[in-house]
């Protein structure tokens, strides 16, 4: 049974046993084998899908871990900034803990799913006539103004707590993959993947070092229990690619809007989880992107944000380039789930909605013509 991440990672945590746990048994999502994508048939591809988690993306794994750590050092109310799920996240582990949240989100550009998450759970949602950068440099001067928690992944216990969906892919496969394939916004998420692996390993590597820099008598590394690490990928979208352009993006622009980011706050962390496991950055541009979601949705039945579909394109771009050899092991991360956006369905993919009279010989003609 799920008993949630912390519970069953306790050892590689940095939160005292004592911590009293703010969860809504995250983690433990499915790692599924990709059976008919004719793009990638040569590759063992798995996707894990962490749009199962319980607000619906991957940050569920990095609040509980960030929230509990607020609660127990007696925080009244947490702050961050957002493209959308991470305010979803913060808003529902909030509620669970009592706690209040502020939320900022940039100027239009956030699908409907996740602010009415954010406005259900009764945050308090902060729009700012600018972008999500611009809303980061604000909470980060406000957190401390007003000792308030901040939620983004700057905050060191976020990537711990993200960091177990590595061990979770490590226990399924029983080794790592030869490839991780991840989305890269505001860069966290690759770095917490990379800290997972090196974890695993017993090998240290910036993002370990990283870590225990900022956690410093709180870090804790468990035993190793791989030998090995995957080569990490990460894909921006063509208009949003500061670190493939190896510049700032004052107005970035992908339909991912979850990924709409111009400077990454984890910079510098992600380009060494690329540079020492010999991976690369690359981009896809928005109709990549959006072949790639309705391909995984229409192949396999996996409905995922676009922001999560560009793992699927990177793939199949890295595939065609022969960057990725036939049968290697690649596992994508789906980071959030499609009907976050659903909009995004009736706005950009090109649906067949068929309207006849209600009758059985309307309707039995339909079906007679599409068999
Ligand atoms: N995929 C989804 C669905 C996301 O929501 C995000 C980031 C990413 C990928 C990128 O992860 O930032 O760790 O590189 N969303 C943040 C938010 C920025 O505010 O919800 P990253």
């Amino acid at each position: 049974m799920n008993k949630g991440l912390i519970e069953r990672y306790r050892r590689r945590l940095p939160l005292p046993d004592e911590t009293a746990v703010v969860s809504l048994l995250e983690g433990d999502t499915p790692l599924i084998r990709l059976r008919n994508l004719p793009e990638v048939d040569k590759i063992n591809v798995y996707v894990k899908y962490e749009g199962l988690n319980p607000t619906g993306s991957f940050k569920d794994r990095g609040m509980t871990v960030a929230v509990s750590e607020a609660l127990n050092r007696g925080s009244r109310a947490l702050i961050c900034a957002s493209t959308g799920n991470t305010s979803a996240s913060a808003a529902a582990y909030a509620a669970r803990a009592g706690l209040r949240a502020f939320v900022v989100i940039p100027d239009g550009k956030i699908a409907f799913g996740k602010l009415a998450q954010a406005m259900v759970a009764g945050a308090e949602i902060i729009q700012i006539k600018g972008n999500f950068d611009q809303g980061m440099n604000l909470v980060k001067t406000l957190a401390q103004e007003f000792s308030l928690s901040l939620v983004n992944s700057v905050n060191p216990f976020r990537l711990q707590g993200q960091k177990t969906a590595a061990f979770e892919v490590i226990e399924e496969l029983g080794g790592a993959p030869d490839y991780h394939i991840l989305p890269v916004g505001n860069a966290g998420n690759i770095t917490a993947y990379w800290m997972g692996y090196g974890e695993a390993a017993g090998r240290d590597n910036s993002c370990i070092a990283r870590a225990r820099e900022l956690l410093a008598d709180r870090f804790r590394m468990g035993e190793p229990w791989i030998d090995r690490c995957p080569v990490m990928v990460g894909y921006q979208a063509e208009g949003a690619a500061p670190i493939v352009r190896q510049r700032p993006l004052s107005q970035p622009e992908t339909v991912a809007t979850a990924i709409r980011i111009g400077n990454p706050q984890s910079w510098k962390s992600a380009v060494a989880a690329a540079r020492e496991s010999k991976g690369w950055f690359d981009t896809c541009s928005d109709d990549e992107i959006l072949t790639a979601q309705k391909r995984l949705a229409s192949c396999e039945g996996i409905f995922c944000e676009p922001a999560s579909a560009i793992t699927i394109a990177g793939l199949m771009r890295a595939v065609r380039a022969g960057r990725i050899p036939p049968g290697a092991c690649v596992v994508c991360t789906l980071t959030g789930h499609g009907l976050k956006d659903a909009n995004i369905v009736a706005e950009r993919h090109d649906q067949r909605i068929s309207v006849v009279e209600a009758s059985a010989e309307s309707i039995r003609e339909l079906i007679a013509s599409r068999l």
